[in-house]
């Protein structure tokens, strides 16, 4: 079992093993005491963990109640998120309760902002059952929903009490999904770490407790300097901006992950050609993203991803922080005005 202390928010600890969801409830009492428990989950994650979930947290002693919804990104909107509160009103939650987020970044992400709004805030668990809601999303606070203008763009930076990380539960993903969490395990690497890039080079034999250990270290020591996004926490965008544009033309048909890659990939290329850093370099990247079985080109026009970048909510009137490669394992913000993004967009095309 690893343990990752996160000094955010009161600290909590992000706690990484394989079988944890079985001793999720003594976990929890160690951290919550007595409290009542409303497990906040998908339909596809219900079917798969919740019984044992409940069962874990029923040998603790803990009364729960349920709330699922349907899976997917449709879910993760205002009428889910209402319906949440009301369910938690229904139930008679109150402050010293606790809601208990399980599933995927969906799951994550809603729980936790109904937690922040409910009552005004009650505490929360994250048990994260995808790659990239172990690596990213449940740790470091940011919870929320999507409105029909754009995703996330309602919510609060609300940290959890306790992440329960299980790696087994990563085993149901199907490849799809579990490449999509890689993409951004291979981001930590470009930002912080080329260490990681060896720990992915074979797919087959993965140490994944390890990798998911490293990369909520990685995300940690940004979070704790700037936990509302105000500077450096902007280098865990690194690819987001170009991948962000990909995703949203395609109206969200492009997953997350394969976005991501995408977008890596092009700023990349653009920085070989601005000699940032070297085509050795890039090209390592590109075979690994491949490796995961992720894109590295779009075929959207530059006019139309740049049409798209302006919308996002990361611009700053006249500029966007780009996070631009350098050394293996190092990256740096860089605040670009829209001309110079539009051309480093068309450079990585
Ligand atoms: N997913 C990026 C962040 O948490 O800041």
């Amino acid at each position: 079992m690893k343990i990752v202390d996160v000094g955010v928010g009161g600290g909590y600890n992000v706690v990484i093993g394989r079988g944890l969801i079985d001793k999720a409830g003594e976990l929890v009492h160690g951290v919550l005491g007595d409290r009542r428990l409303a497990v906040i989950t998908d339909d596809k994650v219900d079917a798969l963990y919740s019984d044992r979930l409940i069962r874990s947290l029923e040998s603790a002693r803990y009364e729960t109640v349920k709330f699922v919804f349907k899976n997917g990104e449709a879910s993760k909107n205002a009428r889910t998120f209402i319906d949440i509160l009301e369910f938690l009103a229904k139930n008679h939650l109150c402050r010293n309760d606790a809601v208990i987020a399980l599933g995927g970044g969906v799951a994550g992400d809603i729980a936790g902002f109904a937690a922040s709004a409910y009552l005004r805030g009650i505490d929360f668990v994250q048990i994260p059952t995808t790659l990239l809601a172990a690596v990213d999303s449940s740790v470091g606070g940011k919870t929320g929903i999507d409105l029909e203008a754009g995703k996330n763009l309602a919510g609060a930076f609300y940290q959890p009490k306790l992440v329960i990380c299980d790696p087994e539960l990563l085993k149901t993903l199907d490849h799809g999904a579990f490449c999509d969490g890689c993409a951004e395990v291979i981001k930590y690497g470009v930002i912080k770490d080329e260490k990681i890039f060896n720990m992915l080079n074979d797919p087959e034999n993965l140490d994944i407790e390890s990798i998911i250990a490293r990369c909520v270290e990685i995300k940690r020591d940004v979070v704790v300097f700037d936990e509302k996004e105000q500077g450096l926490r902007q280098i865990l965008n690194f690819g987001h901006t170009f991948g962000h544009a990909v995703e949203k033309l395609s109206n969200y048909k492009v997953s997350h992950g394969s976005a991501v890659a995408i977008g890596m990939a092009m700023i990349m290329r653009a920085c070989v050609l601005d000699g940032k850093c070297t085509s050795g370099y890039a090209n390592k990247l590109e075979e690994l993203i491949k490796k995961y079985d992720l894109p590295t080109r779009t075929d959207y026009p530059a006019e139309k991803l740049y049409e798209a970048l302006l919308s996002d909510k990361k611009r700053k009137g006249d500029h966007i922080t780009l996070v631009v490669p350098g050394k293996e394992g190092e990256a740096c913000l860089y605040k670009a005005e829209l001309d110079e993004v539009k051309r480093l967009l068309i450079a990585g095309l």
